[in-house]
């Protein structure tokens, strides 16, 4: 038996936006993805996950495999077929946190191994496997769930970045999930409808991931949190934060240096980011606006046993 686990993922800034061209700066959370497989005899993948137990034959056509369990038996394919793999995970699923590209990344590492963290041939499966599903991911989550830590994120590849050690982050759900694929196409046909006004959102989000990668360079939060919030007003501005989120980042404002929606948002998760001195304060105010919340260390270990 093969065994691999990957971490879930928060974007910090540059969601949607990198989908067209921007970059993005993403960490790792706390909460993990597990896979393990071994063989099975004939040519078949079996899948055993929360969403239930499916079999694929090796005959079946991609596309008419059930979508929660298709990323997997993508990458079980590649490796030849004939694995029963099982998909265990503590990441909320459909709420920003990536765990379907977690689901992908640990997927690559335990059916085609290499499981060494941001391992290019295990980042590049398991952003063909997530692209059965969500044709246009723009490799962002897979890279981050491979990676661990912060990562800046450009053009289609990754560098770590510095990251202070004693920066958190408050994650609180609203409850509600999203689609992303659906998200990113209604932005798409804003995008296309109004060029103009896209396009000065998207330079103005360039230039906050630039000014957050220095913030992290030299450790200051405060700036950090600031350009998570300005983040967050762009975000606003192409439909993407719903009352629920906007509820959440009201209340975690105050507290917390700077938050924001995470992933695609209209539902899913904000994030704020915390250190010791206000991380108490900040959980008790999103819990205060009704949130399932908890705290995440800001750039866990990436993929990896
Ligand atoms: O909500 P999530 O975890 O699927 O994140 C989506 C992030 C987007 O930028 C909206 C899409 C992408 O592929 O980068």
């Amino acid at each position: 038996m093969r065994a691999a686990s990957a971490p879930g993922k928060a974007i910090l800034l540059g969601e949607h936006f990198v989908v067209h061209g921007t970059g993005a700066i993403l960490c790792a959370i706390g909460r993990r993805v597990r896979v393990t497989c071994s063989p099975l005899g004939g040519g078949a993948v079996r899948v055993r996950s929360a969403y239930g137990d499916g079999v694929a034959a090796a005959s079946e056509a991609i596309s008419s495999v059930p979508a929660h369990h298709r990323p997997v038996v993508q990458v079980a394919r590649e490796a030849g077929g004939g694995l029963d793999v099982s998909v265990e995970s503590d990441v909320p699923a459909g709420v920003g946190l990536g765990s379907s590209s977690a689901c992908c990344v640990a997927a690559a590492g335990a059916i085609l191994g290499g499981a060494a963290p941001g391992a290019p041939a295990a980042i590049a499966a398991a952003l063909r496997a997530e692209r059965t599903v969500f044709a246009a991911a723009s490799g962002a989550d897979t890279a981050a769930c491979a990676a661990g830590g912060v990562i800046s994120f450009s053009g289609g590849s990754h560098e770590a970045c510095e990251a202070p050690a004693r920066a958190s982050l408050v994650v609180a759900s609203t409850g509600r999930a999203h689609t992303t694929a659906d998200v990113v196409a209604s932005v798409r046909r804003r995008a296309e409808s109004d060029a103009a006004a896209f396009g000065a959102l998207r330079e103005r989000v360039a230039g906050l991931v630039g000014d957050a990668r220095a913030a992290l360079r030299s450790g200051d939060l405060v700036a950090l949190g600031r350009h998570m919030a300005e983040n967050q007003e762009c975000l606003a501005r192409i439909g993407v934060s719903d009352a629920g989120i906007d509820r959440l980042v009201r209340a975690a404002s105050a507290p917390s240096y700077g938050a924001k929606l995470t992933g695609a948002g209209r539902g899913g998760c904000v994030i704020a980011l915390v250190d010791e001195s206000n991380s108490a304060r900040t959980l008790d105010a999103v819990r205060g606006a009704g949130a399932e919340a908890f705290e995440s260390v800001m750039g866990a270990r990436g993929l990896g046993a």
